[in-house]
């Protein structure tokens, strides 16, 4: 069945999964969790995919997990159906995703977007983490990987007083890897994953794998991990294609294997 919250384009080796609520600035439901994770598992094991582009409308990346789906529940319903777990799955995801962030980008939408391997924003984007307006607190991993990203000054302020900032903010704080006039976005994130698709695919697979390592280990178990990983590049096809197309001066054909 055709998802109903998510537009799925592929682009060459990307997928481009566009977020499609525009009546509720694309809240995040359960219906779009699943439709988001069904859709990663899919190409995510697909070796014709190289990467993702997640991106939501002009004015609203995703404006949080949608309110009116949470209002009624109870502590039981949400403890029970481990609310919102199904979205470690595209933390989870092994291929690069790029945040292509427009509009607002709020509580799980800024969530959503710090699930991804790094943002690319609109010079409209604006971030914040509201839920302390509703009584509750970032439930997606808000206060984990925003503290993660821009240091626990601006964290804090961002979750106690549910603050947005904007795009030149973001960059500034080192949440946003660059920001981009809102006409350029699209064309620019699929830009940049499609040149990411052109690489070894083991290659960009453990590069991502190697940065998300450094934030559970230490430096030097860290270290030795990412000299392994850069080890058993030399079994691939890839790395004598990469390393012979430099010396005999040529662009590689790499068969992502
Ligand atoms: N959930 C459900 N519906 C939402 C929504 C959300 N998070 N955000 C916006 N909508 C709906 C509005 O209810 C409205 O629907 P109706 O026309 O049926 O009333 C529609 O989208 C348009 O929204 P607005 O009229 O409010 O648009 P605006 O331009 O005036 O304001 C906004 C935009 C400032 C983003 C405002 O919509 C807003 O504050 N949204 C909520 C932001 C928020 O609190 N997000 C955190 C949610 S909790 C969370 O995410 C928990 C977590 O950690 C995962």
């Amino acid at each position: 069945m055709a998802p109903k919250s998510l537009r799925i384009e592929i682009r060459g080796r990307v997928a481009l999964l566009t977020l499609n609520r525009p009546e509720a600035l694309n809240a995040l439901n359960s219906e779009m969790m699943d439709e988001v994770c069904d859709t990663v598992a899919k190409y995510g094991t697909d070796d014709k995919i190289g990467a993702f582009v997640l991106t939501g409308s002009e004015k609203a990346f995703a404006a949080g997990a949608d309110i009116k789906e949470m209002q009624p529940q109870g502590y039981m319903d949400m403890y029970m159906s481990d609310f919102f777990n199904r979205w470690n799955e595209l933390a989870a995801l092994r291929k690069p995703v790029i945040a292509a962030v427009s509009g607002y980008a709020l509580g799980g939408g800024c969530e959503l977007a710090m699930m991804c391997d790094f943002i690319i924003a609109a010079d409209t984007a604006k971030f914040g983490q509201p839920e302390i307006t509703l009584g509750v607190i970032p439930g997606m991993g808000g206060s984990q990987r925003l503290t993660r990203a821009v240091g626990k000054a601006k964290a804090m302020d961002l979750c106690l007083t549910g603050r947005m900032m904007d795009a030149e903010e973001a960059e500034r704080a080192g949440l946003v890897s660059r920001i981009v006039p809102a006409g350029e976005l699209l064309e620019t994130a699929l830009a940049a994953a499609e040149k990411i698709a052109g690489f070894s695919l083991p290659a960009t697979m453990m590069a991502k794998e190697a940065v998300n390592r450094s934030f559970e280990v230490t430096l030097e178990e860290g270290l030795r991990f990412e000299r392994r990983l850069f080890h058993s590049l030399f079994a691939t096809e890839d790395q004598k294609e990469g390393m012979s197309a430099f010396v005999e001066k040529r662009k590689a054909a790499f068969k992502h294997r």
